[in-house]
Formats: C-alpha cells, sequence, structure tokens
C-alpha cells in the first residue's frame, strides 16, 4: 500500500503532443517514436496522453477493430486570424496500452491524402494546419479540465505549444505548474514561414524578433520551440553536439549554442513488440539469435521472390528502407550502384524526391538480376526487407537518430553506415578486434563520399566470405538492447527535474 502511494505521488501527467504516430498515421521514424515513447513511460506508472491530429483520410489503413475512434461531443473555436475555426476531439488508445491518443478533428486542415505535402509540394497553409492543431491541444486541456506537468512538443509542427505555455498562457490557473519539453527529430525541417503568418500563430508580434520566432526575416517554428521550451532535445548525444556547429545547425547553431545549458541528447530505442525477428507479424518466418540462419534463409527468399529478384541463398543482398531525400546518402549511392563489381543484390523501398526516385527505377530496370527498387510506402515490406537482407544500406550524410540501423542489428542484418548522428552512438564498426570482443555491429565509414561506402562495401562483403567471422557479428547484432526503457528513463529525469524547478525565464523581447 505504501509503495503504490509512494508511486502515486511521484506519478506525473504527461501529454505529449505529435504531428504523426503508429499505428494512426507515419510518413518517418517521429511515428515511431512518438507511439513508443509514451507507452514506456506510461509502464513507468505515469499518465500519459498523446495528442494527434485527426487524419481521417489515413483512416483505412486502420483497422477500427484494434483500435476504435470515439467521439467526445466537445467541441472548441479557435482564432486563426482574422477567422473563427470549430475543431472537435475524438478519443482511442495506442492499442493494449493505458495511454488514451486525443485526435484532434478539423477535416479541412487534415482530412486530406497527406500528412504534410502531396506530389512534392508541401501544404500551402502548413502554419495555419500546425498553429491550429497546437493551439487546439491546449484548448483540449482546458476543456478536459488536464493539468498536465509536462507537455512534450515534438519537431516544429507542435513548436508554437512551449511558445504559449510560456506566453498567453503563463498565468492560466491549469498551466502553472506545467513544463514544456521540446524535441528536435529532424533540424532541417524548421517550419519557415513568411513573416505575415506570424497572424496565424495569434502571438504579439513582439516576438518576432531575433531573439524568439524570427529567423532570416521569416517566421521559424523550430527556432520557437528551442527558445520556450524549458528543456530542449534531441535523438542522439552526438546530434546534440553536431547541431551546434555551422556544418549541422542549418542556420539555428547559435540558437542552440546559447541555449546549450537546457539542450540534452537522447538516443531513441525500439519498440521490440513490433520490431523484433522473434514476434513480427509481417515477415515469412519468426527467428531469433538460435535460429538466425534457417530464419533468415527463409526470409530472403521470399524477399528476393516478391521483389522479383532471382532467388540466390549465397548471394548477399543489401537492403534499404528510406525515405528518398539527400539526407539519407543517396548521392553517394547512386553511382555505386554501377561500380560495385561483385556478385551482390541491392534492393530499396523508398519514396520521396522524384529525382531519387526514377533514378532506382532506371537501374533496377537496367539490372534486373542485381536491383530491385519498390517505390513506394509498405510497412509489411519494410519489415520484410530486415528480416531478409543480409546487409543494410544506411550512409545517411546526417542522422539525428536513425531507428533502421537498430531494427536491422535486432534482425541480425549488419548495417553499412556514416559515422554521424545517431548512427555513430549506435554503430559499432567491425574489425578484427571489435569482432572478437563481440562489439562489433556494422560497418561505418568518417569521410561522406562514394569511394568511403564503396570500400565499407567491399569490406563488408569481404567478411561476408569469412561465415565464422559472419556468424559472430550476427550473434553480436542481435544481442544488443535496445529497448525504450533506457531513454524513457533519462527523459523522466529531465521531466522530474522541471517538476520541481521554477519556470524558465520568459526570453527578453527587443
Ligand atoms: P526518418 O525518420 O529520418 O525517415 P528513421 O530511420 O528514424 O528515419 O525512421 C524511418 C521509419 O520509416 C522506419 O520505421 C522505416 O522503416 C520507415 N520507412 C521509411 N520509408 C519507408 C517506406 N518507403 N515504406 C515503409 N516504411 C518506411
Ligand atoms: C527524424 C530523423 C531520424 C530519427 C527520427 C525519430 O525523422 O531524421 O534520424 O530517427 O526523426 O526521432
Amino acid at each position: 500500500m505504501w509503495v503504490d502511494g509512494l508511486r502515486k505521488a511521484n506519478s506525473m501527467r504527461i501529454l505529449i503532443a505529435s504531428s504523426e504516430a503508429v499505428p494512426f498515421a507515419k510518413t518517418g521514424g517521429l511515428a515511431d517514436v512518438a507511439a513508443a515513447l509514451p507507452q514506456a513511460i506510461s509502464r513507468m506508472g505515469h499518465e500519459v496522453w498523446l495528442a494527434l491530429p485527426y487524419y481521417r483520410a489515413n483512416q483505412p489503413k486502420i483497422t477500427k477493430a484494434n483500435y476504435p475512434i470515439h467521439q467526445t461531443g466537445v467541441e472548441f473555436d479557435i482564432e486563426m486570424g482574422e477567422k473563427t475555426v470549430t475543431g472537435e476531439l475524438y478519443w482511442s488508445e495506442i492499442p493494449n496500452t493505458n495511454v488514451t491518443v486525443l485526435l484532434i478533428d478539423q477535416p479541412e486542415y487534415f482530412n486530406r491524402p497527406g500528412l504534410y505535402q502531396e506530389n512534392g509540394h508541401d501544404y500551402a497553409d502548413n502554419c495555419e494546419r500546425f498553429a491550429f492543431f497546437s493551439r487546439a491541444v491546449i484548448e483540449v486541456c482546458k476543456k478536459l479540465i488536464l493539468r498536465p506537468h509536462i507537455v512534450h512538443a515534438n519537431d516544429w509542427q507542435t513548436a508554437l505549444i512551449p511558445a504559449l505555455l510560456q506566453t498567453e498562457f503563463a498565468y492560466h490557473p491549469q498551466f502553472l505548474r506545467t513544463r514544456s519539453v521540446y524535441t528536435i527529430h529532424n533540424l532541417a525541417y524548421q517550419g519557415q514561414f513568411w513573416h505575415w503568418d506570424m497572424e496565424l500563430t495569434g502571438l504579439d508580434w513582439k516576438y518576432f524578433n531575433w531573439r524568439q520566432m524570427e529567423a532570416y526575416g521569416q517566421l521559424n517554428l523550430m527556432k520557437t520551440g528551442i527558445v520556450f521550451a524549458d528543456a530542449v532535445t534531441t535523438v542522439s548525444p552526438t546530434y546534440a553536439k553536431e547541431i551546434q556547429t555551422p556544418s549541422f545547425g542549418c542556420g539555428l547553431e547559435e540558437v542552440l549554442a546559447t541555449h546549450h545549458d537546457k539542450l540534452s541528447g537522447i538516443l531513441n530505442g525500439v519498440d521490440t513488440h513490433i520490431w523484433s525477428p522473434s514476434v513480427d507479424t509481417h515477415i515469412e518466418e519468426n527467428y531469433d539469435a538460435k535460429t538466425v540462419k534457417e530464419g533468415k534463409a527463409v526470409n530472403k527468399a521470399a524477399l528476393q521472390e516478391q521483389l522479383g529478384l532471382p532467388q540466390k541463398p549465397d548471394t548477399p543482398l543489401i537492403g534499404m528502407i528510406s525515405r528518398l531525400a539527400v539526407q539519407k546518402g543517396l548521392d553517394i549511392i547512386a553511382p555505386i550502384l554501377e561500380m560495385v563489381q561483385r556478385d551482390a543484390q541491392f534492393l530499396f523501398l523508398g519514396t520521396g524526391e522524384s529525382q531519387y526516385e526514377d533514378h532506382l527505377r532506371y537501374l533496377a530496370q537496367k539490372y534486373p538480376e542485381q536491383i530491385a527498387a519498390y517505390i513506394g510506402f509498405d510497412e509489411g515490406l519494410a519489415h520484410l526487407i530486415e528480416a531478409g537482407s543480409d546487409l543494410f544500406l544506411m550512409p545517411s550524410a546526417y542522422e539525428p537518430c536513425g531507428l533502421n540501423q537498430m531494427y536491422s542489428m535486432l534482425y541480425g542484418t549488419p548495417p553499412i553506415v556514416h559515422e554521424t548522428g545517431g548512427l555513430a552512438d549506435s554503430v559499432v564498426d567491425t574489425t578484427e578486434e571489435t569482432l572478437k570482443e563481440g562489439k562489433g555491429t556494422g560497418f561505418s565509414f568518417k569521410y561522406y563520399n562514394t569511394e568511403s561506402l564503396l570500400q565499407t562495401i567491399n569490406r563488408a562483403l569481404d567478411l561476408y566470405e569469412d561465415k565464422p567471422a559472419w556468424d559472430k557479428l550476427v550473434q553480436n547484432c542481435m544481442k544488443g538492447d535496445w529497448s525504450w526503457s533506457r531513454s524513457a528513463k533519462e527523459y523522466i529525469n529531465i521531466y522530474q527535474r522541471l517538476t520541481h524547478s521554477p519556470r524558465e525565464a520568459i526570453p527578453v523581447s527587443i
């Protein structure tokens, strides 16, 4: 009883806001993280809500039986510039968890084919859509009389929330004890809009200055989140350092350096209920470290068949799953595909910039025996690629954290990575020594160029031919612990520290 009482006393109310989370909507790693972190925190005894836009157009992907969506009847009005926009609250749960999902419904904003863009073009009213969503999160708290200890916002889409809590709602009785955390998942996407969109935030123009919401003449929501949050995190310790330098800071390096006292890097984890070869429901045959050889062989054959590659069990198969964006190293990969002079197959699953989509299609047509490309988004195929490939390709130019390298290690598929951000923090390069010590888990290179990548691929293919060494490498990979509990504890420490300290002083405006 006493222990229970103590647990309750220490338990916090945490509201996490995100623009995507599985299984409701996904374009990339943010969706995996925004679903897994709330679950890990809730398992530690805290009360957690997850706020998402209600993307009705994505609903066909959602099986109603798994997670029914309920109407609440709660409506709210928000002033957006000169108009009043009405929203409605729906609710659901992350299946089989205690995490309540608050779905913000506004069909004109969110009932669209894409989350942020269509046919490669961002929606012109993205600032309006996500300013509305950010305000709606606060309105919903008011309506439900939620008094969160922590509101945790993610990326530019929800970056306005920390600013609202520090300004307009700073003295609202419900939020007096609320502290905000802002996580940067990718600094390259900043939510930059022309200055007149300041009107849509509903905040006073006095905040539109170089110390707060303005950057290079524009409204910058990423900067807004960094400046106003009580704590700022990013998704790996190395990226936290990198973004304070001009090469990785995307123009915000000085803002980050100014606020470095409240900045830290916490490596993401893996939701092993979804991403583990022993329980994965998408793959052909489940396996674990003991049965990896047989399991991989079955999955590899299925993958080769599905993608139309010749079924050669002994030919190394190198897989890649990616947004097709320059971030992911496509500029150094493309020339290599015509240069690898060895018996190897390459397989790509991705969608994104049309130049890369077209080039991969062209290569797959030109080399049908060696290269396959599936241009599209396919969750099931992504799992099969992790299970059926021998090596995973992820030579990102920069990578805040990266999830696929961790997934691939858990599936016994050593990753080939550029030593940057979360890739540097999670993959240990394989040398004779690191292999023997049980530490080597993949292949990494320092200098971002085609030659280094080619050398590294060749190094990996050489080791593939040394079967005992390869088996050892696969075992090293599969014993890694990437569970969320480690990272969730670090977030909890930050939340707890904040709830016991006074609010960050409101930055001085000019
Ligand atoms: P990022 O968020 O930068 O795209 P991450 O490695 O953190 O990179 O996460 C990417 C997530 O999106 C992974 O879960 C990956 O499997 C998934 N993903 C990316 N592209 C596709 C695709 N075309 N089809 C299915 N899943 C994809
Ligand atoms: C971003 C980053 C990726 C990270 C993901 C989840 O999309 O590009 O590196 O893993 O967010 O944090």
